[in-house]
């Protein structure tokens, strides 16, 4: 049996409609369940409900055999898992945006103060460009940060813009694009080679807009 971990929230019901198409079907609506564990009606493969930041961990251990999470988690997260496919959706930009206005002010600044969820990506995107920075770790409401004092800037996730542009915000750059990942166990990946092949080609093939990532 193959355990796939799959995120709560945003990621759930995309992530069940590409497994759908892949042939991965469940009984009962695992949308509409406290359970955190589903077996599938053919029996092949069992999904396990986790925190989107937490699916990286699960299939590193090898508690899950593969897992379904956004780019930008991978990239904060540097599990050592294999990344064989984009699967085309949840597309969004992880960005560094400032009060409008203010984008050229606090060059002057010894230290910029910056307001993210993702500290790992932020300090190695100034540390790159040698600008002493202050990381300043939320867990939401980024955009918040540089309204109330607390930050200069944040780096986080733009999807439609929106969030930004109600709080005032603008992009100053562009870190990296994301989208939906299908990862992998590496060691699990010799193991149930078979299976998983298996499943990455469904995947491919039913997912329309998946790539070899
Ligand atoms: C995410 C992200 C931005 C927002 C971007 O937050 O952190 O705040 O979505 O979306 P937009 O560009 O379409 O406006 P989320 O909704 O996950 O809530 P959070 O504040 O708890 O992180």
């Amino acid at each position: 049996m193959l355990v796939i971990a799959i995120a709560k929230g945003r990621f759930l019901e995309p992530s069940l409609a590409v497994l759908d198409r892949a042939g991965v079907r469940f009984d009962e609506d695992v949308t509409d369940s406290r359970r955190l564990i589903f077996d599938s009606s053919d029996g092949q493969c069992r999904v396990i409900l986790v925190k989107p930041t937490d699916v990286p961990t699960y299939v590193e251990y090898g508690a899950a055999d593969a897992g379904i999470t956004g780019r930008d988690v991978l990239l904060e997260s540097r599990a050592d898992v294999l990344e064989p496919l984009d699967l085309g959706f949840g597309q969004c930009r992880l960005v560094v945006a400032a009060p409008n206005g203010a984008s050229s002010a606090d060059a002057d600044r010894p230290i910029v103060r910056v307001a993210t969820k993702y500290p790992n990506v932020a300090t190695e995107y100034f540390n790159r460009r040698s600008i002493p920075v202050e990381i300043i770790r939320l867990s939401g409401s980024i955009e918040l940060g540089p309204l109330v004092g607390l930050a200069d800037r944040i780096v986080d996730l733009v999807e439609t813009g929106r969030t930004l542009r109600d709080n005032g915000l603008v992009v100053v750059d562009v870190i990296a694009e994301s989208s939906a990942r299908l990862i992998i166990n590496r060691a699990n990946y010799q193991t149930k080679r078979s299976e998983i092949v298996g499943l990455v080609d469904a995947l491919e093939a039913s997912a329309p807009r998946a790539g070899r990532a």
